[in-house]
């Protein structure tokens, strides 16, 4: 065989090996091919070095030089797939390692005043009152003179409010609302009696921050105005929802235990006015405040108080959502840790 041939045959042989071994899509493919190339009794490197017997013995030492550096290259082409396959095995398993526990997913929760929300619309819904919202930045009539706080009345004070900008002194001053009555005059305004509605959200008062007091705090309020609405309605309407709320609608002992009582106060919007408080598993605790509407206010919306009377009161959410989980500082539902919130 001339020496060219063999040198040929050699170089054919090297690259079907590598191809061959590089393809190998696992372990028995690739046993397959170290046979066909490097079996020890038919394998075609042992047939071609059989065939090195026929080259002209002057390029004898060409031919085996060349076919031991041959030779080396395959069994390396061959140790590198083995070691490739053996690797992709233990990596393939380890993404699979079906038992390993699994990765826990963080479900999120609603906020505890969410809640407390969302249950008590759900109440005064099947009470028959609707759920209404109002703007949270208000003006002087609704925040104030529509509900009979005339200009030189305390609760104006630039201290007790957050005005916007320099809108204290202004004719006309804007401010975040310090409570929700606001919505009992834009209701009013819009609608003839009969009323029935709630309106819950979030209210501003520059209160120093401790256990029971925030500067933004959520309230809900409530308006009934009818023929023949009396004081005995408002005490009837805020037990049930006390008794709904924290006693459940099914277990009546439990409902037993939820009282209300009213104490004499002063509300320049209402007359008489009430503070509300209420007792569930210990001591009486301070709700909010309510009354009948006073008839000042019924005139100033357009109504005939002769015609009409009605409730209204303002409950304080955060209070009542405390009380219900035992938190005992409101500071607690607004500094976001989320171990603390993920417990509701
Ligand atoms: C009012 O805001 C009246 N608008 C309530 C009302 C409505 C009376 C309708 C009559 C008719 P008061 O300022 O008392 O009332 O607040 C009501 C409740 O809000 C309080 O009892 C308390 O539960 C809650 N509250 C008041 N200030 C804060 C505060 N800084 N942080 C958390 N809750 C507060």
């Amino acid at each position: 065989m001339a020496l060219s041939d063999f040198l040929a045959e050699l170089d054919a042989l090297a690259a079907d090996a590598q191809s061959a071994f590089s393809i190998a899509a696992d372990a028995d493919a690739l046993e397959a091919a170290r046979v066909e190339f490097l079996g020890a009794k038919a394998g075609r490197l042992k047939t071609l070095q059989k065939g090195m017997g026929q080259v002209d013995k002057a390029d004898k030492p060409t031919a085996g030089k060349r076919f031991n550096e041959v030779k080396k290259l395959v069994e390396a082409a061959f140790a590198d797939a083995q070691q490739r396959a053996t690797s992709g095995r233990e990596d393939a398993s380890e993404a699979l390692d079906l038992t390993l526990p699994g990765r826990p997913v963080r479900v999120g929760r609603l906020h505890p005043i969410t809640q407390t929300i969302g249950a008590m619309k759900d109440i005064m819904g099947r009470l028959g009152f609707t759920a209404v919202e109002g703007p949270e930045i208000e003006d002087d009539w609704h925040n104030f003179e529509a509900l009979n706080i005339p200009l030189s009345h305390p609760a104006r004070d630039p201290l007790d409010n957050f005005y916007l900008g320099e809108a204290a002194s202004a004719a006309a001053p804007l401010l975040l609302r310090s409570q929700t009555s606001t919505v009992q005059i834009r209701v009013m305004e819009n609608t003839p009696p009969p009323v029935r509605i709630i309106s819950l959200g979030r209210v501003y008062r520059p209160d120093t921050a401790d256990a029971t007091h925030y500067p933004m705090f959520h309230q809900i309020e409530g308006l009934l105005i009818d023929r023949g609405v009396t004081m005995a309605d408002l005490k009837s309407v805020l037990r049930l929802f006390c008794q709904s709320y924290f006693g459940g609608d099914d277990d009546q002992a439990d409902v037993e235990e939820v009282h209300v009582r009213f104490r004499p106060s002063f509300f320049p919007f209402t007359e008489p006015s009430v503070e509300v408080d209420m007792n569930w598993h210990g001591g009486w605790m301070e709700m909010g405040g309510a009354g009948m509407v006073d008839p000042q206010v019924l005139r100033a919306v357009g109504y005939d108080p002769e015609e009409v009377t009605g409730f209204a009161f303002g409950l304080g959410v955060e209070r009542i959502c405390m009380r219900q989980h035992g938190i005992t500082d409101i500071r607690d539902l607004y500094q976001n840790d989320v171990r603390f919130l993920s417990q509701f």
